[in-house]
């Protein structure tokens, strides 16, 4: 296949990077408009679309519009995605705020009611909280985005046990009544719960780029862990510099992504490359946030 790159990859083969959708490579990262991308989808193909859309913001990548055509632009998106969702797959958004005037405009507010016209339903609105920002003067600083999760159907794939955590008191056991002696809690861990506290991706940030708004790569792992199974297709419409993609290699998944800017585009080639043959550097997923309290800020 033409514009397709190869390499060793954790699926055994040679890892493929096509460049327009293939269903038969490990990824595809397409540069052009994330419609074009999508309409090359067939109906029901993804598991998981998982994105961070540009926020309306006028950086260099976006043209800074009313917000009324920046929501017509959302749901040109959001329906392609429901179309190449699978009946038991996911849908997740990662949004921040549109600001003007010094007002801020929580866009997964502003978005609930196109995904929800399209009957999906919401299983969790996640809050992603991370310790560092601009420090704002005329309110208080942001210190959290968020991530609507919904699912095409009420039948879905949801695996908890692959993104358990551990527990806060592992050998915490009951101390009266029928199970007495027995620990209080699962072994495997616990549920994650719905607040996700990661560093954002800023200037010392191991998995940083020259893209300015990158997401880590443990927050989409979570989600591929969860919400797909190994072979599965994960679809990022706006894909940046390829967190999405390195994120579904890494687990085995199948990834595709556009974007308009060639510039991201390669790094995402190379990120995914660097995945496949594990050298990509990344913040793991259970590695704990810096404690300055702690002896060695509570790192292993
Ligand atoms: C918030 S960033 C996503 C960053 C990504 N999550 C990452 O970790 O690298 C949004 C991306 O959308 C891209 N973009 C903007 N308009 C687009 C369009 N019409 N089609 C595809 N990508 C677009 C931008 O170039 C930018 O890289």
């Amino acid at each position: 296949m033409s514009g397709m790159v190869q390499q060793r990859t954790l699926f055994g083969r040679d890892l493929e990077i096509a460049s327009q959708y293939s269903p038969e490579v490990a990824a595809s990262l397409y540069l052009g408009d994330r419609l074009d991308l999508l309409r090359s989808i067939p109906d029901g193909a993804a598991s998981l679309i998982v994105t961070s859309p540009p926020y309306n913001l006028g950086k260099d990548y976006e043209d800074e519009v009313g917000i009324g055509e920046y929501i017509e632009g959302q749901a040109e998106t959001i329906a392609e995605a429901v179309r190449i969702c699978a009946e038991d797959g996911s849908i997740c958004w990662q949004v921040g705020n549109y600001v003007e005037n010094g007002e801020i405009m929580p866009l997964d507010i502003v978005l609930y009611p196109v995904f929800r016209a399209h009957g999906l339903k919401l299983r969790n609105r996640i809050v992603w909280h991370f310790g560092h920002g601009l420090h704002c003067s005329n309110r208080f600083s942001g210190r959290y985005e968020v991530i609507l999760w919904f699912t095409k159907s009420d039948s879905y794939h949801f695996d908890l046990d692959a993104v358990r955590v551990p527990q806060k008191y592992p050998g915490k056991k009951h101390y009266k009544g029928p199970k007495a002696g027995q620990l209080s809690g699962n072994p495997d861990g616990k549920n994650p719960s719905d607040v996700w506290i990661m560093p954002n991706v800023k200037a010392n940030h191991c998995e940083k780029t020259e893209h300015p708004c990158q997401f880590p790569i443990a927050l989409i792992e979570r989600l591929v862990l969860a919400l797909t199974e190994p072979g599965d297709l994960v679809v990022d419409p706006y894909i940046g510099v390829g967190t999405t993609a390195a994120a579904a290699v890494l687990n085995g998944r199948r990834a595709a992504g556009a974007d308009i800017m060639p510039k991201y585009l390669e790094i995402a080639r190379e990120r995914v490359r660097q995945a496949a043959a594990g050298t990509l550097p990344r913040r793991p997923l259970d590695k704990p946030i810096y404690n300055p309290s702690l002896p060695n800020g509570g790192h292993r």
